[in-house]
């Protein structure tokens, strides 16, 4: 009995120990420049934003953080994964930040550290031809969003709304109404130009629910790295690369100003 009691302490020590290795600090700006790599991770399944074309991870953020990498003389090492556990990811120190066109809200806002934002943007309700294009009429109808997002936040706020269904990729969300099986989806008002003109009549984009800033995460405390990742950005907004970038994928400038 004295010798399995002895035994259960030296476990649970040993357990003890492995959570601490595990649960490592986030590298520090000086922790990542020795290393020569930054680890980014987005979703991959966000067009424009980030998406794969073929094995191929595209798509503006994916070209932005590639370009801030290269301004701080760093290799980017990517990591995809699904929206939602992106942030829980980076809190485990899976990678260093996160690119995943993240609203800046004061809920995420507790469990991370946002830059700068990379752009501005809004909510938008996006139906087909008669179907709901305002806050107002979104009262008794169904709406599809993505889950983890701010479209789901703010889509339940909306007075009357009536069946919210989520999906876990914005993609299956948009697929839903092009089925008929929602009447509406609310996304990225950018997401959803491309949408409308894609589908050449077939869906039509209505008001901005809500506006956002989307921004880049990093741990949270992560001082040194953000400073770093600020000063990247604007120095690509002021020298012409964000403007280039932006363009290709939008044939505008969807900074904040
Ligand atoms: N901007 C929205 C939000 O902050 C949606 C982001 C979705 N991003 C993605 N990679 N699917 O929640």
């Amino acid at each position: 009995e004295l010798q399995r009691s002895a035994m259960k302490k030296v476990l649970l020590a040993l357990t003890t120990l492995t959570l601490l290795a595990t649960s490592a600090e986030a590298r520090t700006w000086a922790e990542i420049k020795k290393s020569g790599t930054i680890k980014v991770a987005t979703e991959g399944a966000f067009p424009p934003f980030n998406l794969m074309k073929g094995k191929q991870l595209t798509g503006f953020e994916v070209d932005l953080a590639n370009a801030l990498g290269k301004q701080l003389g760093l290799k980017v090492e990517w990591t995809v994964q699904p929206f939602d556990s992106l942030l829980i990811g980076l809190n485990q120190d899976r990678y260093d930040f996160v690119i995943a066109s993240h609203g800046i809200t004061p809920e995420r806002q507790k469990a991370v550290d946002f830059s700068d934002p990379h752009y501005c943007t809004g909510g938008a309700i996006v139906t087909r031809p008669g179907g709901p294009l305002t806050a107002k009429a979104l009262a008794g109808k169904s709406v599809a969003v993505q889950v983890g997002t701010t479209y789901l936040e703010n889509v339940r706020k909306v007075p009357g709304v009536g069946d919210v269904k989520t999906f876990p990729r914005d993609v299956d969300a948009q697929a839903a109404l092009m089925a008929g099986r929602v009447d509406a989806w609310v996304g990225d008002r950018f997401t959803g130009l491309d949408l409308v003109k894609a589908q050449k009549g077939k869906i039509v984009q209505g008001d901005l629910l809500f506006r956002e800033r989307n921004a880049m995460a990093v741990k949270k405390g992560n001082v040194t790295l953000l400073k770093e990742l600020n000063a990247a950005l604007a120095k690509a907004q002021a020298n012409g690369t964000y403007a280039r970038i932006s363009n290709q994928y939008f044939g505008q400038d969807v900074r904040c100003r």
